[in-house]
């Protein structure tokens, strides 16, 4: 399986425009040692040709022109991307779909709790219908995970996993969760049977993720934020990270001590925000990451598993 990482940032990116933490301002000045990375998606394929993308980021025009594995070589017009799943239906994973206008009818693979937030509270759906238009295949969660596969990138296998995480501030479930706001993607390449997990929005570790974690070649996972009071201590915000819907990694009941109990798979972290200090690659924090094998995802990082 071949996976592209094509934004390792959190909403806003790295540097943030109107950003000037410590992280924002030494990117920009160029006096700390870090990679500027655009918002979250990934791409993964089983044979290299047809690609399935995650997320649709921002930055997503950026991102298919740098990653040429997505442009298609054949055609006046074309592309190799064959669908797009959605796992939550936050802006930095939604957003993008605006700039896939140009193209013809687009495969979208979501919750319908997630198809309900982009037909109601951000109405991309409704929207695109007078541009390329949207062709909504349902994730159904009923039974709290989902098996799929997106048409013409067959050799994957998804499964859709529910997630307590959040959903965006803009929908009605933002303080009323439901299942279906976000989920987390365990996929297998069908030939070689690896798979991995990707989940850059986790609130808590729950139970059922366990068998997951144990058994994935490699797992993608939320590393937005070091400290649970990161955006307060750095005076960029008054949110704590759960109320956003993501676990901090560092400390008790933390991501880094979590991942310690699973000694497989390949270890990354992902969906980084501007203010977290291993973004700094001189940084104590990111020192600790690497200590424990742990990998910190990367713009056009390729993974193959
Ligand atoms: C989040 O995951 O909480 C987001 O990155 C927030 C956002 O997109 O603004
Ligand atoms: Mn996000
Ligand atoms: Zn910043």
């Amino acid at each position: 399986m071949h996976i592209r990482v094509l934004g390792s940032a959190a909403g806003g990116g790295f540097p943030q425009w109107n950003c000037h933490c410590e992280n924002c301002l030494g990117v920009k000045q160029g006096t700390i040692e870090a990679k500027p990375r655009t918002q979250s998606s990934i791409a993964v394929s089983s044979n290299g040709k047809d690609w399935v993308l995650i997320n649709a980021s921002p930055d997503i025009r950026a991102q298919i022109l740098g990653n040429d594995v997505l442009a298609a070589q054949d055609g006046l017009r074309g592309t190799t991307i064959r669908g797009v799943v959605l796992i939550d239906a936050q802006l930095d994973h939604t957003s993008g779909l605006l700039f896939l206008r140009e193209g013809s009818l687009l495969p979208v693979y979501c919750t319908e709790t997630v198809r309900r937030d982009l037909t109601v509270g951000f109405p991309l759906f409704a929207l695109l219908k007078s541009y390329c238009g949207l062709e909504h295949h349902l994730i159904d969660l009923k039974a709290g995970e989902c098996r799929f596969t997106v048409n013409g990138a067959e050799g994957l296998s998804m499964k859709a996993i529910a997630l307590k995480s959040k959903a965006p501030p803009y929908s009605p479930n933002r303080e009323n969760p439901q299942v279906g706001d976000n989920i987390a993607l365990h996929i297998t390449d069908k030939a070689s049977g690896k798979s991995v997990l990707y989940a850059p929005g986790l609130g808590t570790f729950e139970p059922h993720l366990e068998p997951y974690f144990a058994s994935s070649d490699c797992v993608l996972v939320d590393g937005t934020f070091w400290l649970e009071d990161e955006m307060i201590r750095a005076g960029v915000g008054r949110k704590y990270a759960s109320e956003m819907g993501h676990l901090y990694l560092y400390g008790e009941g933390g991501m880094i001590e979590i991942l310690k109990n699973f000694p497989k798979p390949r270890k990354i972290l992902i969906h980084i925000n501007n203010t977290n200090p291993i973004l700094n690659e001189r940084s104590t924090a990111r020192n600790r990451v690497s200590d424990e094998r742990i990998e910190v995802a990367y713009d056009g990082m390729d993974i193959k598993i």
